[in-house]
């Protein structure tokens, strides 16, 4: 339980996912990508066809869905045992996956399946509620922000690199509305924790990035 964590929050196209994989290989730490649970939960409630007004059937699914990861810098997922892996990306996985993240009881579930990453020598953890909620007591935490245009034209190029069709106007509605939502919802909204070393990177490269949090770390 005492084993360190670096908590990585903030909206989605920030550049968390890359800033995390790195530092996390740089140290030789673990790393959790918690919007790939949320994602993951959104493909089994696409697959079961389940309502997304029933909450007690999404609850129930959070409760009995298997994930296995592996790989760090491509991650892969198995939900279930069935490889879900290419599904995971979809900006429709992750528009389902922040409308089931507002349900608190699925927060709920969830959480234990989050903390068991804290496994030695230490934890790099990705989200909107870490720093506030799940590693509430992590020994370093960030908060890691950019303009929407430029989250938006991250995420369009990290869509297109994984081979899907993208369109930029639409990704800029769709992280505007995932924000809104994110950061709006009664039970961890995405916020910035006390304590955390605020980083814009609008205007940095990921180099930068990683070494004003590496010296942050000191
Ligand atoms: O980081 P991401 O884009 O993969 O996350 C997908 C959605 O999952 C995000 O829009 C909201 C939800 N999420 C969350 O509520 N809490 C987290 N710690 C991580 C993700």
């Amino acid at each position: 339980m005492n084993n360190p964590v670096l908590t990585i929050d903030g909206p989605s196209g920030a550049g968390k996912g890359t800033v995390s994989r790195v530092i996390a290989n740089q140290k030789g730490w673990h790393y959790l990508d918690s919007g790939s649970i949320y994602r993951s939960l959104a493909i089994a409630v696409l697959d079961q066809s389940v309502n997304l007004e029933s909450k007690a059937e999404i609850v129930q699914l959070a409760k009995n869905m298997t994930l296995e990861f592996s790989g760090v810098e491509v991650l892969a997922v198995k939900l279930n045992g069935i490889d879900i892996t290419a599904r995971l990306a979809t900006e429709t996985t992750g528009s389902i996956a922040s409308q089931i993240a507002v349900i608190p009881e699925v927060r709920a579930v969830l959480l234990q399946k989050q903390r068991d990453f804290r496994q030695a020598p230490g934890l790099v953890a990705d989200g909107r509620d870490m720093g506030t909620v799940v590693f509430s007591e992590a020994n370093y935490k960030v908060f890691l922000t950019a303009s929407a245009e430029k989250r938006a034209l991250r995420r369009y190029k990290q869509l297109i690199e994984k081979g899907f069709n993208a369109n930029l106007g639409q990704i800029t509605q769709e992280i505007e509305s995932r924000d809104l939502r994110d950061s709006q919802r009664a039970t961890a909204p995405l916020a910035q924790a006390e304590g955390a070393l605020y980083v814009d990177s609008t205007d940095k490269t990921v180099e930068q990035v990683i070494a004003e949090i590496l010296s942050f770390m000191l």
